[in-house]
């Protein structure tokens, strides 16, 4: 039994029994979409390090200014890996604001992620979500709504943000989609690391392998790695707020930002 039973945003036959980094996740931005399971992970990650809830808002942060950066460079269609629940300011929203004929498609594996998202795009033509594994790369590149909505060999805005720490394997991963994507594509992502004093400490990563996402912070090389095949944008890899920040944008030291963050076109 759950506090949420009978929700409409809880799919019929998810096992929401183990909390999820997308449940996680939104609890921490101030959704209503997470379960008792989730918010004790969160409410555990935040005694840990009080800012955790800071870096999350900053890291949606990146990924809005970062769509209307690809925006700018002309990208209409993009590739949303690890797409989470829904939140203020989704890809669409601010894709189709600037060109209603923009094309998005949500990729995740957590069934409340892709059910609220499902929910959010009904009656949209234009986006869609697929519920799949993203380390799955060709499954998805095959799959149905990127083969309707994507035209690969368009330059696509691939955003991987905050996805990278959850996968045990990630070089081969993003290499597949880079050498799937047309010449002019972006790769945006960001991804935890304990380089800097803000998520450094184990407690963190323990705490989420309590959960069905366990977590691989990376190092500052490890995540460069990730960009082979791009060329990185001004100002390189940085920190989620220190990428291009607007006027809306705090100055945040890296040390307490702490997710690395940067987007690399490919030529
Ligand atoms: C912290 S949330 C980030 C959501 C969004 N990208 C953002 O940054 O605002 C990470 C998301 O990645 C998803 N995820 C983790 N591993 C995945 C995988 N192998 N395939 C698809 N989604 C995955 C989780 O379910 C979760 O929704």
């Amino acid at each position: 039994m759950t506090d949420q039973e009978g929700a409409d945003w809880i799919p019929a036959g998810a096992d929401l029994s183990r909390p999820s980094a997308a449940r996680i996740y939104d609890y921490l931005l101030g959704g209503a979409h997470n379960l008792a399971p989730d918010r004790e992970v969160a409410q555990k990650l935040e005694a840990i390090q009080p800012q955790v809830a800071a870096v999350a808002r900053r890291n949606r942060a990146f990924l809005r200014r970062v769509v209307r950066f690809m925006l700018d460079q002309g990208v209409r269609q993009f590739l949303d890996l690890g797409s989470g629940i829904p939140t203020v300011g989704n890809v669409h929203e601010v894709a189709q604001a600037v060109d209603p004929q923009a094309k998005v498609v949500y990729v995740d594996y957590e069934p409340v992620a892709v059910a609220h998202s499902r929910m959010l795009l009904d009656g949209n033509p234009h986006a869609e979500a697929l519920e799949a594994d993203a380390t799955n790369a060709d499954a998805v590149l095959k799959s149905e709504p990127v083969q309707r909505l994507l035209d690969l060999d368009e330059p696509v805005g691939l955003l991987a943000i905050t996805l990278g720490h959850y996968l045990p394997e990630v070089r081969g991963v993003f290499a597949t989609y880079r050498d799937a994507l047309g010449k002019g594509s972006y790769l945006a992502l960001s991804h935890l690391t304990n380089d800097f004093a803000v998520l450094s400490d184990p407690r963190v990563a323990e705490t989420m392998r309590k959960t069905q996402d366990h977590i691989y912070p990376r190092t500052k090389d490890e995540v460069l790695a990730l960009f082979e095949g791009f060329e990185l944008v001004e100002p390189g890899l940085t920190t989620s707020a220190n990428w291009r920040p607007d006027r809306l944008s705090a100055v945040v030291d890296p040390e307490e930002d702490g997710l690395y963050a940067g987007v690399g076109r490919k030529p």
